[in-house]
């Protein structure tokens, strides 16, 4: 207890391995931009142009704020754990809008132009990142965030919880790759041998993108950065464990 009142505000290299996650996102996000607007037409919701929304509300969406949201509870290590929840909760669900967009402009892309829909690797594992990623959410609201749980089921949902948070994040991660893949096989299948700019772009992006992958998990697994509970925190639990259990806790939810 008195080590989380005595521990600095943010542990030395978090802050700067967090600063450049942050940056290599919004390059990740800027190049997905570049690349749509340099060599795609640019975006637009009518016409042909509505499919490149689809990669940029995805990158937003599953790659950069699904990566920061789960980068919450390293940032935020000072904060009441309920606020590092809710704000935890936001992002996922900003997350989810944007990438419901990015759905929406690719499959009303289609069918404007009488495209055949989910006959792809890419698209299948599309679905079911974003299809899981929606029910992960709604676990871990009705969990976390929705009064009622008891304190044992919390923490045996608590570690399902964080396999399937760092299983979706790699999974939408491989299937940004695949997508990648398939609108350069689509888009410049003649000239991405002869290492066309578009393609050597979209080459560098893909290898940004693990990039990012890897430090938000280098991140998260350092024991060191983990966010100890607050002095008040282990109070609470404790009384919430003995309230709903009538046994001792051995940590906070
Ligand atoms: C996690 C992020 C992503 C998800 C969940 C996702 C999901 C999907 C889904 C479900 C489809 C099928 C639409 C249909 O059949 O009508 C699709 C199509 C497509 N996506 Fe993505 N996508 C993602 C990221 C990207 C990225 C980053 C790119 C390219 C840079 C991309 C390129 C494409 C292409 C070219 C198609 C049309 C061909 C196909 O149906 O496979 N996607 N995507």
């Amino acid at each position: 207890m008195e080590d989380s009142l005595a521990r600095p505000l943010s542990p030395a290299g978090l802050s700067c391995y967090v600063a450049i996650s942050q940056f290599l996102g919004l390059t990740v996000i800027a190049m997905t931009g570049a690349w749509m607007g340099q060599f795609r037409g640019g975006i637009a919701w009518q016409s042909l142009l509505q499919f490149n929304v689809h990669p940029l509300c995805m990158i937003i969406g599953m790659v950069f704020l699904q990566g920061d949201a789960l980068l919450v509870y390293r940032v935020f290590r000072n904060e009441s754990k309920r606020s590092t929840k809710i704000l935890h909760g936001l992002l996922h669900v900003l997350a989810l809008v944007i990438a419901l967009v990015g759905l929406i402009a690719v499959f009303d892309y289609h069918r404007k132009n009488n495209f055949a829909d989910m006959y792809s690797l890419h698209s299948w594992c599309g679905i079911s990142a974003f299809s899981l990623y929606f029910i992960q959410w709604l676990m871990g609201f009705s969990f976390f965030l929705f009064p009622g749980a008891s304190f044992s089921l919390r923490s045996k949902y608590k570690s399902h919880h964080v396999f399937f948070g760092i299983f979706l994040f790699i999974l939408s991660i491989a299937t940004c790759l695949l997508g990648i893949k398939e609108l350069l096989l689509f888009s410049i299948k003649t000239t991405y041998s002869s290492f066309v700019p578009e393609g050597i772009l979209a080459n560098v992006l893909g290898l940004l993108l693990i990039t990012f992958g890897l430090l938000i998990g280098y991140i998260l697994t350092r024991d060191e950065w983990k966010r100890p509970p607050l002095a008040e925190e282990l109070a609470l639990s404790m009384d919430f464990k003995n309230l709903t259990e009538g046994e001792s806790p051995s940590g906070s939810q």
